[in-house]
């Protein structure tokens, strides 16, 4: 089969790794890619949404099936335009997309359908949004409507924060992703991230993870598209799995199929498991990044027949195999990052850190050639990734690899994985 990627971060690198291993893929193909998807992958200069040039291209290169990376082009519609067009595409149309999309949209949804998440408010001008926030008080949680680039929440401990934050999106910070505002009450308990496939009617779990959103050690600092992550998250266990499944995912497959936007393909859904039980954060339509590096790294399944499987509709009689390891993911970001980014100067070492521990797989998430040096491209430019018999075993390797890396114009942090050791550990 053929095969179209698009994106070009640490998460298509490893959808591509995992797609290239794939007896049934002959030809892979990747828009825009980077460098490392570029040693498995045709890359093409064509940008995450100019919709017509993917749908053409994949029309004229008779491509078999697109799988879609990131939410931007699942947003605008690129599986509806690709389903058009005849062709099979891996991810939710636009209409299923709202609910990474509209905050509002999901929070109506859950509120419709008796989702468990926090109570909130949805308001399309200030003032009821301050006097919400006066009447229910701190701590509260300020949401930009639409996609903000993970910028547009705002986790407020008093008046004056929650009430900035509120002018901010109303001013147009986050650009229209800001026209609405929900303000929703602070959960408090451990946060977990739950994927799984959806292929209109049935939902199949696909893992686990944990990521770590701050820039620093000891998750302090500005926050980032995510330092590390690794699956799966211990607190997941399967009696909660099961929560999660009745509760949450399948209740939201049944809702969005009754109101006649089906969802078809990856739900990643943000949890927090609070002392009541497991709460619904928020929903991405898509795979998560680097969640899907330390996912990855573990299914033992062809990754080909699950995406197919959700595309026909047929999850319902599927299975996945994933190993029992422990898969964990190191990001080295560009200095500077997640602010402006610092000159990014040359990676080298990449051989050596691949050799330096059992188990490593160093993916790209934001890298280019410029000649024959290998350069950063991006905030986020490496996902280096092991597989171990333990958290800590798998953070060991995973660090075994970074160190070997030769780039000065990096960084990362020294902890991925702490919440899972510490409780490996007790
Ligand atoms: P989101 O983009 O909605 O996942 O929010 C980003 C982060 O903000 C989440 O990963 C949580 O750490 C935090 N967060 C979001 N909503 C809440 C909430 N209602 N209560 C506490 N923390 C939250
Ligand atoms: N790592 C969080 C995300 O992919 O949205």
């Amino acid at each position: 089969m053929r095969v179209l990627i698009v994106g070009s971060g640490g998460r298509e690198h490893a959808l591509a790794w995992a797609l290239a291993a794939s007896p049934l893929v002959d030809t892979l193909y990747c828009a825009p890619g980077n460098a490392g998807i570029a040693a498995l992958a045709t890359c093409l200069p064509i940008d995450v949404l100019n919709l017509d040039a993917l749908v053409a291209f994949a029309t004229e290169t008779l491509v078999d099936l697109v799988v879609v990376g990131p939410e931007g082009p699942l947003v605008a519609g690129l599986v509806d335009r690709l389903e058009a067009a005849g062709i099979k595409a891996f991810g939710p149309s636009a209409a299923a997309a709202a609910l990474e999309g509209s905050k509002g949209f999901m929070k109506d949804l859950c509120a419709r359908h008796n989702i468990p998440t926090a109570a909130y408010g949805r308001f399309a001008e200030a003032a009821p949004a301050h006097a919400y926030v006066d009447r229910v008080g701190v701590p509260i949680v300020v949401k930009a409507d639409g996609l903000a680039a993970g910028k547009g929440v705002i986790l407020a401990h008093d008046l004056a924060t929650a009430h900035a934050a509120i002018d901010d999106c109303f001013s147009g910070r986050f650009g229209a992703a800001g026209a609405e505002v929900v303000v929703e009450e602070f959960l408090l308990g451990e946060e977990a991230s739950f994927f799984a496939l959806v292929d209109g009617r049935h939902a199949l779990p696909f893992a686990s993870a944990q990521d770590h959103k701050a820039v620093g050690d000891g998750d302090t600092g500005p926050n980032t598209g995510g330092m590390g992550a690794y699956s799966p998250a211990p607190v997941m266990t399967p009696a909660l799995t099961d929560e999660v499944m009745r509760t949450i995912i399948r209740p939201t497959v049944d809702a969005m199929a009754a109101e006649g936007r089906p969802f078809r393909g990856v739900l990643f859904a943000g949890l927090m498991i609070t002392a009541e039980g497991p709460k619904l954060l928020e929903y991405n339509t898509r795979f998560g990044d680097p969640e899907t590096q330390a996912m990855l790294v573990r299914l033992k399944s062809d990754l080909l027949p699950a995406l197919l499987a959700t595309v026909d509709g047929v999850l319902d009689r599927f299975d996945l195999r994933f190993s029992d390891q422990a898969g964990l993911c190191v990001v080295m970001a560009n200095k500077g990052y997640p602010g402006t980014l610092e000159p990014g100067g040359t990676i080298t070492g990449l051989d050596q850190a691949a050799k330096a521990a059992l188990e490593v797989t160093v993916f790209h998430a934001g890298t280019r050639l410029d000649g024959a040096n290998l350069v950063p491209a991006g905030g986020r430019v490496l996902g280096v990734t092991a597989t171990g018999a333990s958290v800590a075993e798998a953070q060991a390797r995973a660090y075994a690899a970074v160190d070997a890396i030769n780039w000065p114009g990096g960084f990362c942090r020294r902890d991925i994985g702490w919440r899972a050791i510490a409780r490996e550990r007790a």
